[in-house]
Formats: C-alpha cells, structure tokens, sequence
C-alpha cells in the first residue's frame, strides 16, 4: 500500500513526486513555499482536486512552521504565499477555490493558534470532502451504464488516485465498473507531452487489476472504430456555466471524434472543478508551457534544437460534444442548468 500523493506529515508535507513514476515512487518533503510553488509547476503533483489539496495544505504548512510572532504580520506573509501559489498554474479552479477558502481564514483568526489549527482544520476538509465527492460521482456515473454488461471505455491523461488522493474522477467511474465486473478494456492514449496515461493511469489500472491498453495519442480515432469503444469519460480543470470544459490537451480531439463515430462522451467532475462565474469557455485561461516539454521525451530531444514548438497544456469542448456530465450532485445533461 503506498502513501497517499499528498499528505501533511510531522512538519512537513510529504508527496509523491509525479514526475518520476512509474519507475521511481520517490517521496518527497516540501518545508517551504519555493519547494511547494516548485513542485506545482514542475507537475512534481498535478490534477486539478490535488491542486487544491496541496495548495491548502501548503499554506498551513507555511503558517505551522512560521516564527512570526505577530499575528498581523503571518497574516500579511500568508495572503503572499497566496498570490504566489495563485500564480503557478492558470486553469485548474479548484487551486483558486481552495486558495479564497484559505484566505477567508486568515481574515478571520483571532489568534495565531486560532489561525493555525483552523487553516488546518480547513485543508482537511477540503482533502476529505473532495474523496467524499469522488465516491459520489463515481456512483452516479455507474448509472450511465447498463448492468451486466461489459465495456470498452477510453479516456485521456490521469483522473484518479494521483489526480485527487482518492479513488478519482473519470477512473472513479472505470474503477466502480470494474468492481462489478463491467470493464472489458480501458485504453490509455499515452497524453503527450508529460505522459500522465503512459506513466500514471498505466500504473494506476494495473494495481488495480483492471484491464487495460496504452495507445498513441494519433491512434485514438482509429482504435475508437476498430475496437469498438463503447464510452469515452475523461475528466475536468474548469468547467463553464455552459457546460464548455477545459480538460489535458486532446481532450478536444477525442470529443470531436466520438461524435463523429457516434461514442458517448462523457465529462467527470467535482463540483469544485466548476467556475459558474464563467458564462463559456472563452472565458478559461489556458495555460501554456514551455517549448521544451514538446521537443523532448523526458529529457531526449526529438527535434532540432532551435525547433520552434506550440505547448497549450489544455483545450476546450465545446458543451454540444459532451453527452452527460457526471458530478457529485447528479448526471448532468443538456441543456446545462447546474444552479
Ligand atoms: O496538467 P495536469 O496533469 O495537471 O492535467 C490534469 C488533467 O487534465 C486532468 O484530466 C484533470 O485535472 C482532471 S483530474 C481529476
């Protein structure tokens, strides 16, 4: 049994450092604010619920070690913190949701015991609730599918233990179907750049024993028709008043080409992962990356080296692509109305 992704531990906050699975499980200790805003950008932890998770339980992490005496002060250093975790990555909201919560205590507490054991108390809850929403969606997901029957399902980048701390969004819904016996075959379109299928939803379906196959990313509309897909479920960073989502890169891609071959497509997500302050999603900030990420493969150089390369780490689907989306409050259908 391995530790959870994140997990505060003594003083410090222990997480499992994303970038180097599968063939290394290699922990790691965040004490400081650099170590933590490090390991957000450099994906060292990723997915949007752990983003919060982590975001949450770094800046307690910040206020338990702080030496500051005044309380004034930790205040002003915390909502610092803040802007600085709030600067790291764009489009995941629940970071930004996990970060007003954050700072509503901190304009609250009384003293800096108060503020301590309540920014705690607070990163707890959003860690456990967020497994509590999990298993939810999960559940209600299952209901999109007939019982005793067995699926072909595809779905894009990593949506489950190393996404949310628990047993996930997407892969929620793949691993409730397993349990029942449900699961003919997942496919895994490996998500280039940073490889989240290959390297994490790989390893996450074989330790639990659910069939799965990793595929190219260009492979995925051919494979759609010739394996005869059943269901696509992938996962969300932002999702709009509308409906429009943000999700990994070719989640766009996958959605136009069920549509084309006539595949449900469904989104998975908390309720955390929605921005009802965002009429579409030409109102998501999208976030890019570097150039180097596409001209490797974890570190090789596969172009020239003056090659000019386009990251967008996210897309958009448009909401009329998407069957049903599938959230701890219910399955929701067009037309979108989650108030
Ligand atoms: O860049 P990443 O790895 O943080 O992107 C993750 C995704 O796009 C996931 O699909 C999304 O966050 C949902 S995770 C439950």
């Amino acid at each position: 049994m391995i530790n959870k992704p994140v997990e505060l531990y003594r003083d410090t906050l222990r997480i499992i450092d994303q970038t180097r699975l599968p063939e290394l499980m290699r922990y790691e200790y965040i004490y400081t604010l650099r170590q933590g805003i490090r390991a957000i950008k450099e994906l060292k932890v990723r997915g949007a619920p752990l983003l919060g998770i982590f975001s949450a339980y770094l800046v307690t992490l910040l206020a338990m070690r702080s030496k500051e005496r005044y309380l004034s002060r930790l205040k002003k250093r915390l909502l610092n913190a803040i802007s600085k975790i709030e600067n790291t990555r764009p489009t995941a909201v629940d970071l930004f949701k996990a970060m007003n919560e954050m700072k509503d205590i901190i304009r609250k507490a009384k003293t800096k015991e108060d503020l301590v054991q309540m920014l705690r108390d607070k990163a707890t809850r959003i860690d456990e609730s967020l497994g509590e929403k999990c298993e939810r969606l999960s559940e209600y997901g299952l209901t999109l599918f007939e019982p005793n029957k067995k699926y072909r399902i595809m779905t894009i980048c990593n949506t489950g233990f190393f996404a949310t701390n628990h047993i996930g969004t997407a892969l929620g819904i793949i691993y409730k179907l397993h349990e029942k016996g449900m699961i003919e075959k997942v496919y895994v379109p490996e998500t280039r750049p940073l490889l989240q299928g290959a390297r994490l939803t790989m390893w996450e379906l074989s330790q639990n024993s659910v069939p799965s196959v990793l595929i190219t990313d260009n492979a995925t509309g051919f494979i759609m028709e010739k394996e005869g897909i059943d269901a696509v479920i992938v996962g969300a960073d932002r999702i709009a008043r509308n409906g429009d989502t943000a999700n990994k890169i070719g989640t766009l891609n996958l959605a136009i080409l069920a549509h084309y071959f006539d595949i449900p497509f469904y989104v998975a997500a908390p309720f955390t992962s929605f921005d009802l302050s965002i009429a579409s999603g030409i109102g998501i900030p999208i976030e890019t990356r570097s150039e180097d990420e596409v001209k490797r493969i974890r570190k090789c150089l596969i172009t020239k080296e003056d090659a000019r390369a386009l990251n967008f780490a996210f897309d958009i689907t448009p909401n009329f692509l998407i069957s049903a989306i599938v959230t701890d409050k219910g399955v929701f259908k067009k037309p979108y109305n989650f108030i």
